[in-house]
C-alpha cells in the first residue's frame, strides 16, 4: 500500500480524488496538507475539513501556504472554476471536523513524517506546489527519504495545445512558478501527471449522473458540486463533462501501467509572458553545459512526465 500525504487545494477535483484516495484499497492515507489555489488557504482548509466529516476520514489535516513564494500578498482565486467557496457552492453540506486541525504548518508535518519513516511516504500534490518547496527548503535531507512524488501539474504540449491559464502555463504551475521549479529540479523521483493526459480523462455527463443515487451521500455531493464545474468547461472547453486532473494523478499511484512515461529533466519558466510554462528535455543528448543557454539543463536529475494514458482505465479506476 502507498503511505500517502495528499497536498491539496479543495477545489471540487481535489474533493473527488480525495475520495478516490479514501476508498482505494491500494492506498493508506496518512495526512491532509492544504494550499491555496482554487481558493484561499483558509477556505481549502476549511474545506479539507469538511470533507473529512463527509467522507469519515480521522487524519490530521495541517494548512499550508496562504500565496506563492515569491508573492508579496495573496493573490485572486479562480470563483468561475470552483465556486467562491471552493466546491461549487456545496461547502457548507458538512460541518468541518476542526478537532483534526493539526498545529504544525504543512510544510513541517511533512518533514516530520517523512523523517519518521524514511523511504515509506508517497507525496500526491494536486495544488500550487508551495508547501513541497517549503518542506524543501525547511529540511534538504527529505529528497532522499520520500518514496515518490507525484504532481498534478504543469503542460508539455504533446496534445497540441498546453495550458488551461495562458497558452503555455497550467494552473498550480503558474499560481507558483518559484515553487514548481524548486520542485521539479530536486533530486526526489517525481512524476507528473499533466494537462497532456487529465485532458484526456473526461468525466462525461453520463458518469457524473450515475454518481447520484449510486453512491449514496457522497455521490450525490460530487454530483451536487460538480454542476458548477461541469457549467465551466461546458463554456470554456465545450465539452459535457469534466477533466479529470486531480484524480488522474491518483490513479497515477494505483495503476502506473495505464500511463506513458518520458524521461528528462523539467525546468518551469519563471520571467516573462511565458511564466508558468513546463519544459522537459527529453533530446537525451548528454550534452555538455558550456553554452549558457544549456547550463539551466545540464546536470539535472532527470524527472518522468505523462505524455499518454489509457484514459478508459483511469475512469474505470
Ligand atoms: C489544476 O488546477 C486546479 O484548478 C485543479 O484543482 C487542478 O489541480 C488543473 O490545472
Ligand atoms: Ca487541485
Amino acid at each position: 500500500k502507498h503511505q500517502v500525504i495528499y497536498d491539496t487545494d479543495p477545489g471540487i477535483d481535489d474533493a473527488m480524488a480525495l475520495w478516490l484516495l479514501a476508498r482505494s484499497p491500494a492506498i493508506e492515507l496518512r495526512a491532509i496538507t492544504t494550499v491555496f489555489g482554487n481558493a484561499s488557504v483558509e477556505t481549502t482548509t476549511r474545506n479539507a475539513l469538511s470533507l473529512s466529516t463527509l467522507y469519515g476520514l480521522k487524519l490530521p489535516v495541517a494548512a499550508g501556504a496562504p500565496k506563492a513564494l515569491a508573492a508579496t500578498e495573496e493573490g485572486d482565486y479562480p470563483a468561475h472554476v470552483h465556486g467562491e467557496d471552493g466546491l461549487g457552492g456545496l461547502a457548507a453540506s458538512a460541518a468541518p471536523a476542526n478537532e483534526l486541525l493539526d498545529p504544525r504548518p504543512a510544510h513541517e508535518l511533512i518533514c516530520d513524517m517523512v523523517n519518521a519513516e524514511p523511504g515509506a511516504i508517497t507525496l500526491i500534490a494536486v495544488g500550487p506546489f508551495t508547501n513541497l518547496a517549503l518542506a524543501l527548503q525547511h529540511d534538504p535531507t527529505i529528497v532522499s527519504k520520500v518514496k515518490q512524488v507525484i504532481l498534478m501539474g504543469g503542460a508539455f504540449g504533446t496534445l497540441g495545445h498546453a495550458g488551461n491559464v495562458t497558452p503555455v502555463a497550467e494552473a498550480n504551475v503558474i499560481n507558483d512558478p518559484e515553487a514548481a521549479d524548486l520542485v521539479l529540479t530536486a533530486a526526489w523521483p517525481i512524476v507528473v501527471v499533466g494537462l497532456d493526459v487529465t485532458q484526456q480523462v473526461v468525466m462525461d455527463e453520463d458518469y457524473l449522473s450515475s454518481l447520484q443515487g449510486r453512491g449514496g451521500k457522497v455521490g450525490d455531493f460530487l454530483w451536487q458540486a460538480t454542476r458548477h464545474y461541469q457549467d465551466f468547461y461546458s463554456e470554456v472547453a465545450g465539452i459535457r463533462g469534466i477533466y479529470s486532473h486531480d484524480a488522474s494523478a491518483v490513479a497515477y499511484a494505483i495503476d502506473p501501467s495505464a500511463f506513458t512515461l518520458r524521461r528528462g529533466p523539467i525546468r518551469v519558466v519563471c520571467e516573462g509572458m511565458a511564466r508558468g510554462q513546463t519544459i522537459q528535455d527529453h533530446r537525451n543528448l548528454g550534452l555538455p553545459g558550456g553554452h549558457p543557454g544549456r547550463a539551466a539543463w545540464t546536470g539535472r536529475p532527470v524527472q518522468q512526465a505523462c505524455i499518454g494514458v489509457d484514459a478508459a482505465r483511469v475512469i474505470e479506476i
